[in-house]
Parts: structure tokens; C-alpha cells; sequence
């Protein structure tokens, strides 16, 4: 169901002390609002302590920031989709570029990810163009073929069950935001590529979001796109002010 939505993907930052503070710092200035999905995505570590946390506020919900594409096994240092659902955890953000860099997450091995977790979690996929494609004019057919390869396998009622994140590669931890023109103009061929693939209804339905310098004084502009369903946000969601401001910027 297409939802307005702002996730806070605090990567590796803040010790289980410093996250529990933040928390409690969000609820208390934060109207209860079922307008607006307010999902918070700590280190793993930290799941099942801010789960507990959030279980009364039903427009909260929390999500890990990777998984294993595997169900389980000698994996030393990975995490299962299961793993996450049993700590309360909803949402699961897959394919992240920092995951994609970092950890050479192919579209291959994130469509695997994307079938182990869609059983028990609510997989966030996040895609998105470096600066050379988007320099060389290749950033629409860099998302299309992320889409293709990682998503378009699965069947409509799965599909359905995604939450799409577009974030520019060269937007990320940079403050060069896309400009509302820009991310409105990939979002909606994203929903077009959707569109063709699964059809009118699964398109509208599909919640994409927007993340990349996402902060509380671009939210509103973005935001009111007609196909900008909410943010992805990285180095504004560590601060109580900054992200309430972003939530409160629909
Ligand atoms: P920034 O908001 O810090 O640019 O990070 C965006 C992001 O990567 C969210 O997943």
C-alpha cells in the first residue's frame, strides 16, 4: 500500500545508549500521527532493544539496514532475514550503494536478499545512478536495469509488497541534493517502469521514497511531488530536531 513514509538509516553510528536517547527524544516531540510511517533503521545490534522501544506507537516500525541472502548457516558475522523479524524488526533496506561499494552487493546477490526477507519483512530497495551516469546522460538506464535484475522476477503479489528507494549515488553524504525536478523526474519513471511491468494498480500502489542530503530544509519541496512518497534519511536522522522537522514536512 503506497503510505507516506520517512526512514531514518543511522548506518554505523550511535552506541545502544545514544540511540535509545534519540529515540525517546523523537517520540517526545513527535505527534502520535497515523498520517506518516515513521521507520527508524539502527545497526543490528540495537534492533530488538529499539523495537521494544517503538511497540506501542503503531506509526513507528523498525528496520534492519542489510540481511543475508542466505536462510542460515556458517556465515560468521551475518545476519538472517529471520533473524531480524524475531526481533520485532518489520522493514529491511536491501541494496543500499554503500552495501553495493563496500560489500560488492551485485544485482544477483540482492535479488536473492530480496527473496529470502519478502516472507517476513518489508524489503526497502534502494537504487540509484553514480555521478559518471549521470554525467553521461546513462542514469535512466542504470535504474531500469537495477529494477530488471534485482525486482522484476518477482510475482505481482510480492512485487506488491515493496518499498522503492531512488537515491542518487552522488547525493549521498554530499549536501548536493537532485533537485526536486530532477528526483520527481526519475521517480516517475521509475512508477512508469512499474507501470509496464506490473501494471496501473501495483505503480500507484508502490511507495517510492527519495535519499540522498534529504534535510529538514529541502523535505517540504521534495515532498510535495507527486511521486516523492516520503525519504530515505542518512546524516539528518541522527539529530531529535532535524528529523521531527522532516517528518513534520509533509
Ligand atoms: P544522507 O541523507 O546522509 O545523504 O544519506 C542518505 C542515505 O544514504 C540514506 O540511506
Amino acid at each position: 500500500m503506497r503510505r507516506k513514509i520517512v526512514a531514518g538509516n543511522w548506518k554505523m553510528n550511535k552506541t545502544l545508549d545514544q540511540g535509545l536517547q534519540l529515540v525517546d527524544e523523537i517520540l517526545s516531540s513527535s505527534e502520535t500521527s497515523s498520517q506518516v510511517l515513521k521507520i527508524i533503521a539502527p545497526p543490528y545490534i540495537h534492533l530488538a532493544a529499539i523495537a521494544e522501544k517503538l511497540s506501542s506507537r503503531e506509526d513507528f516500525a523498525v528496520a534492519a539496514q542489510n540481511c543475508h541472502h542466505l536462510k542460515s548457516g556458517a556465515f560468521t558475522g551475518e545476519v538472517s532475514a529471520e533473524m531480524i523479524a524475531s526481533t520485532g524488526a518489520k522493514y529491511v533496506i536491501i541494496g543500499h550503494s554503500e552495501r553495493r561499494s563496500f560489500a560488492g552487493e551485485t544485482n544477483d546477490i540482492l535479488s536473492q536478499k530480496v527473496n529470502i526477507a519478502i516472507d517476513k519483512l518489508t524489503p526497502i530497495f534502494c537504487i540509484g545512478e553514480n555521478v559518471d551516469q549521470r554525467n553521461a546522460n546513462t542514469h535512466l538506464e542504470t535504474i531500469r536495469a537495477q529494477l530488471k535484475d534485482a525486482l522484476f522476477h518477482l510475482t505481482a503479489a510480492d512485487f506488491g509488497k515493496i518499498i522503492i528507494a531512488y537515491e542518487p549515488v552522488w547525493a549521498i553524504g554530499t549536501g548536493v541534493t537532485a533537485t526536486s525536478h530532477q528526483a520527481q523526474g526519475v521517480h516517475n519513471f521509475i512508477r512508469t517502469e512499474i507501470n509496464k511491468k506490473y501494471g496501473k494498480e501495483i505503480s500507484e500502489n508502490t511507495t517510492i521514497l527519495y535519499g540522498g542530503s534529504c534535510n529538514a530544509q529541502n523535505a517540504q519541496e521534495l515532498f510535495s511531488c507527486i511521486d516523492i512518497d516520503g525519504g530515505l534519511i542518512g546524516g539528518a536522522s541522527l539529530k531529535a530536531t532535524d528529523i521531527v522537522s522532516i517528518i513534520n514536512s509533509f
